[in-house]
């Protein structure tokens, strides 16, 4: 794909739960003159997320809503039409988005997330790979579809599962590779 600029970037909304370190690498990246995409907006359930800091430092449009019902559900999807919204990227978002959301946004819903899928869906990842004894774990960026982590893979990151991590080590440096992979990915998959 040739270089997008400007109003032709494609346009993003990032669903966040809570710390928004991946947000943040998403918005640095969306920065750079070779990133396809631009971010519109922060949607959040949660109006506690640390990661809606990054609305105000990065003068993006955020939303929150509690995805509880059809109605809220309705609003949201009406807000990321009216936006334009092409591209939903998931990062550390805590909910579990419904069927009718994801065939609203068919094929245009990542997620990230801290396991080598189809391996540890779900919660506590990180426990799993170390309880298991597993010499690598990763992170995976991947399509949604309506099964929990379970659509299809675009990219994964290998990281080494070491004799003496805890859950919080491991995790700190599957982090660090999530912030490399989400943007590469999206690289990847934008100059098909
Ligand atoms: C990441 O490990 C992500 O893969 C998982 O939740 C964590 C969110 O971290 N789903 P952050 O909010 O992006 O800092």
């Amino acid at each position: 794909m040739a270089l997008l600029t400007g109003s032709n970037k494609i346009k993003t909304a990032v669903f966040i739960s809570g710390t928004g370190s991946n947000l943040k690498s998403l918005i640095k990246f969306s920065k750079l003159k070779k990133s396809p995409i631009i971010i519109k907006m922060i949607v959040s359930n949660n109006s506690e997320a640390k990661g809606l800091q990054y609305a105000n430092i990065y003068k993006i449009k955020k939303r929150v809503f509690d995805f509880k019902n059809s109605l809220s559900e309705k609003k949201i999807i009406d807000e990321l039409k009216q936006n334009n919204i092409n591209l939903i990227c998931l990062a550390g978002f805590m909910k579990i988005l419904s069927k009718n959301f994801i065939k609203s946004f068919k094929g245009q819903i990542l997620n990230i997330h801290p396991s080598l899928l189809p391996k540890y869906k779900g919660l506590n990842t990180h426990e799993k790979a170390i309880k298991n004894k597993d010499k690598y774990s990763g992170c995976t960026v991947h399509y949604v579809s309506s099964k929990l982590d379970s659509g299809k893979i675009i990219n994964q990151k290998k990281v080494r599962v070491n004799k003496f991590d805890t859950p919080k080590s491991l995790a700190k440096r599957i982090l660090i590779q999530e912030h490399k992979l989400y943007p590469a990915t999206i690289m990847k998959i934008f100059s098909l």
